[in-house]
């Protein structure tokens, strides 16, 4: 019975010291989304919600990734720059907090939509929502 007592403790600070590595690495960021698997149905819009606490001024970046593809929709910056892509221009709404809204969905939009937020010191962080449109 002893070793495997030994065994749990061994597991437990391996467990610990890959905690405080990824929270070393993740800085301050903090990515609180209410809801990661959305269903809406052609040409209604989502609004994908998330609010960000990092340290300075964040920067926001949106992927969409679909099979194969991966295409970036718009990177953000509050208060300093934003460059979303011309594909998406008229359809997507940017959000201080790090939220996106994209209008007049297509079936093509369904996929898995990433967002990465970047702290001034270059530690990042993600999350990901599920998009299926009927
Ligand atoms: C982010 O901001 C938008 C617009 O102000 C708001 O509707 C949304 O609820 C916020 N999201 C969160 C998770 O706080
Ligand atoms: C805007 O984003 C696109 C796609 O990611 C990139 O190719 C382009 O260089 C960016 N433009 C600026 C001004 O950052």
């Amino acid at each position: 019975m002893w070793h495997f007592r030994l065994w749990d403790v061994q597991d437990v600070a391996v467990f610990l010291s890959i905690a405080l590595y990824m929270c070393h690495l993740a800085g301050a960021i903090s990515i609180h989304s209410p809801q990661k698997s959305l269903t809406r149905s052609v040409q209604e819009d989502v609004f994908f919600s998330v609010d960000i606490t990092c340290d300075g001024i964040p920067t926001i970046q949106w992927t969409f990734m679909s099979g194969a593809v991966s295409r970036t929709i718009g990177t953000w910056q509050p208060g300093l720059y934003t460059n979303i892509t011309v594909d998406y221009s008229s359809r997507v709404q940017h959000y201080n907090n790090g939220s996106m809204g994209l209008s007049d969905l297509r079936l093509a939009d369904a996929g898995y939509y990433q967002v990465t937020v970047t702290e001034t010191a270059g530690s990042s962080k993600d999350a990901g929502f599920v998009l299926k449109v009927n």
